[in-house]
């Protein structure tokens, strides 16, 4: 047919044929296969009636061929951009494309999940609500004299080196009368917070990200959750420590679950203790003794600091990561699974 097409009129009615032709076939292709049979016949190598079309251009009057050709690629742009825009629409709709990473699952199966310390952190705090602890936030960017000075650091205590903790411009942001001059190092902060704040009797519970100047390794990050608590009343013993957190290992771990306190020191606490539970992680290892937290009896220097009289008050605190609780409970050898967003780890806890 192409090949009796020798003067422009002829031309230009082919050409919109096959242009009205494409505007009602490549829009309505449902599937792979029908786009396919409309791109064979617009534009097929062999007969397609665009290429066909093509073919007739030389057949014309010389005169006419250049304002013939300038149409006939404008129709091809466009049939080929409609042909392009289709393919895109029926890889989207059914979740495989061109444009999808090809080392992705399909994303028909992705699943939403919660983030295993999520999990890990609302069951902890679950179990500290029932025991009558509320939750009680702070900044994350702190002033030094809450996050070291007064939980009794010495001036020169090494945690303060800059190697440690990450400071933040002198001077620059103010709360309150204090300058706020460093990312928070630990949590205990929330405790000089709290106790200026309310009078006991308290029980508050404080999750939160801290911030280390830190490797990240397998073992370490820069920025990690922490969960602290504090017990304040009249009385308080380490008897009441030991009792609370080790009914607190029982619910987490198991009914049977064994744990043993061993000395630490931390300047805000006076006995300063390690906990540490009885668990098989899984691992063919068998059972172990696993560190979760340090704890102690709240210093009587902090409990100064915040205008609380130590002779009449006392109490504990304890300080967990989540994080490092959440590898234990699953199995999780490399701490940098908990940051990345891979799907693939991530669709694992969806049924926890
Ligand atoms: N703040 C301590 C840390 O970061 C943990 C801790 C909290 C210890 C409360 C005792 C009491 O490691």
């Amino acid at each position: 047919m192409a090949s009796r097409i020798t003067t422009l009129e002829a031309f230009n009615a082919e050409l919109e044929r096959i242009q009205a032709r494409a505007q009602g076939l490549v829009p309505e292709a449902g599937d792979a296969a029908a786009l396919e049979a409309a791109r064979v016949e617009l534009v097929g190598r062999e007969s397609g009636a665009l290429t066909a079309l093509g073919t007739s251009l030389g057949s014309l009057p010389k005169e006419q061929r250049r304002e013939a050709g300038q149409g006939f690629n404008l129709v091809r742009t466009a049939v080929e951009a409609a042909l392009e825009a289709a393919r895109a629409r029926l890889a989207a709709a059914s979740g495989t494309g061109a444009l999808a990473d090809p080392t992705m699952p399909p994303r028909t199966s992705w699943r939403g999940s919660r983030h295993p310390v999520s999990i890990v952190l609302d069951e902890l705090e679950d179990i500290f609500r029932e025991l009558g602890f509320t939750i009680a936030l702070g900044p994350e960017a702190e002033h030094e004299w809450y996050n070291f000075g007064a939980l009794n650091f010495p001036a020169d205590h090494p945690a303060m080196d800059l190697h440690d903790t990450l400071y933040l411009g002198a001077g620059t942001l103010h709360h309150g009368d204090h300058a706020i001059s460093l990312l928070r190092t630990h949590t205990s902060p929330v405790q000089v917070r709290t106790l200026q704040s309310y009078a006991p009797p308290i029980r508050i519970l404080a999750p939160g990200t801290v911030y280390r100047r830190d490797f990240f390794d397998a073992t370490h990050a820069p920025a990690f959750a922490q969960l602290e608590g504090l017990a304040i009343d009249e009385g308080i013993s380490f008897a009441d420590l030991k009792a609370t957190l080790t009914l607190f290992a029982r619910r987490f771990y198991g009914a049977g679950t064994r744990t043993r306190f061993g000395p630490s020191y931390f300047p805000f606490t006076e006995p300063s203790a390690q906990m540490e539970v009885e668990v098989d992680l899984g691992d063919g290892r068998g059972n172990r003794w696993l560190e979760i937290m340090g704890c102690g009896l709240v210093h009587p220097a902090v409990l100064e600091s915040a205008g609380i009289d130590s002779e009449r008050y006392s109490g504990w605190a304890f300080g967990m990561g989540p994080g490092r609780i959440a590898m234990s409970r699953y199995g999780i050898t490399d701490i940098r699974l908990l940051y990345d967003s891979d799907v693939r780890f991530l669709e694992q806890f969806a049924a926890c």
